[in-house]
């Protein structure tokens, strides 16, 4: 396999790029993540060497540090975490055609990798970043807003004018979750903390219910469509809300299946790739007509602590590392 990058697509006189990656080294807590300096390989056919501007946290890091995904992501430690960032293209390999040098670029990579300063990417899974928008927004939207999509678009039936809970609202991708549901014409019933009950109206949430204050028993047997971003006991008190025909989808339980009561439909959902969808989402967030909400921004060196609050509780929206700042 030749990985030199054609003359004519990319510069081969570049020097090996060299950066910072936040890499785990042991499975454990925030001490398990370092910041480390690396060497970056030449994009190979179809691949493209990216520098990193922003990379967004999700909840996955925590879980992934914590090991309890070690069947699912068989990583060779150490390991560079992070799957979704925004950046410039730098150089192509061979049979690239949909980028270029200095493109701006974001993307769910679909795997780790994102935490570090220069990426190695399949092109295909680029999406290139709106003018209107800085590489933090960017970074900010790919898993979220395509789980949120995903999520939607898992009814079997037509939303419009049905009743959707949404169980988780504040985060990364309940706040996508809430707008698409009222975009498909639901009406949306969505959970969330005291400091967090404004920021999900704002979204457009029909009736936000603080979790912990209220309970959710006056929805019984009304909700047509249950989305669980919360998963455990949350999950499990909300099969009596479903509505005769009514659907969960969870993202945080892939044990749903076995957890629904007798009669009872719930289904698990894995975040997709679809640049084409992504690609149109982003130009909503750029043109304003959907938001995207940023919860803190932090350097790379701040991550660690930034994923263990991504496991512990944070502000509403996502919490995204911006590279440039050192
Ligand atoms: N399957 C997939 O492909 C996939 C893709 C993306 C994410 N995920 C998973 O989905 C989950 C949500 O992701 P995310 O990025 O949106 O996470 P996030 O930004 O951390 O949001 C989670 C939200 O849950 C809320 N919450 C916590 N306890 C709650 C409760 N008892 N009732 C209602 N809401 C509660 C918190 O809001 P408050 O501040 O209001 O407490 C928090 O904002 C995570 O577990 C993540 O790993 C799965």
């Amino acid at each position: 396999m030749n990985h030199s990058p054609t003359p004519d697509r990319g510069n081969t006189n570049e020097q090996q790029a060299k950066g910072r990656a936040l890499r785990l080294h042991a499975y454990g807590g925030p001490e398990a993540l370092k910041v480390d300096h690396v060497s970056s390989p030449e994009p190979g056919p179809g691949e493209v060497l990216v520098s990193i501007k922003a990379a967004a946290v999700n909840g996955i890091d925590w879980k992934i540090r914590e090991g309890h995904l070690r069947e699912r992501f068989k990583l060779t430690l150490p390991a560079t975490l992070g799957i979704e960032m925004a950046g410039v293209v730098i150089r192509t390999g061979y049979d690239v055609t949909n980028v270029k040098p200095g493109d701006r670029v974001m993307a769910a990579l679909g795997g780790v990798g994102a935490y570090t300063d220069f990426l190695v990417i399949d092109a295909e899974k680029l999406v290139l970043t709106p003018a209107g928008l800085s590489d933090v927004q960017a970074a900010a939207i790919p898993v979220a807003a395509m789980t949120a999509w995903h999520v939607i678009q898992a009814a079997d039936f037509d939303l419009s004018g049905k009743r959707v809970l949404i169980q988780g609202a504040a985060g990364g991708v309940g706040g996508f979750a809430v707008q698409f549901a009222k975009m498909a014409g639901a009406t949306v019933y969505a959970t969330a903390s005291t400091t967090s009950l404004q920021h999900v109206r704002a979204l457009g949430a029909d009736d936000v219910i603080d979790y912990r204050q209220q309970t959710l028993e006056n929805l019984a047997d009304q909700i047509d469509l249950v989305v669980d971003l919360v998963g455990g006991v949350v999950l499990d008190q909300c099969w009596d809300l479903l509505a005769p025909g009514g659907l969960l989808v969870s993202i945080a339980a892939p044990d749903v299946i076995a957890r629904a009561p007798l009669g009872r439909r719930g289904v698990f959902l894995s975040n997709k790739p679809d640049t084409a969808r992504l690609a149109s989402i982003a130009q909503q967030v750029a043109a304003g007509t959907l938001r995207s909400t940023i919860a803190e921004v932090i350097s790379l060196g701040d991550l660690p602590l930034a994923i263990e609050r991504n496991r512990t509780g944070h502000p509403p929206g996502k919490i995204v590392a911006d590279l440039t700042l050192k």
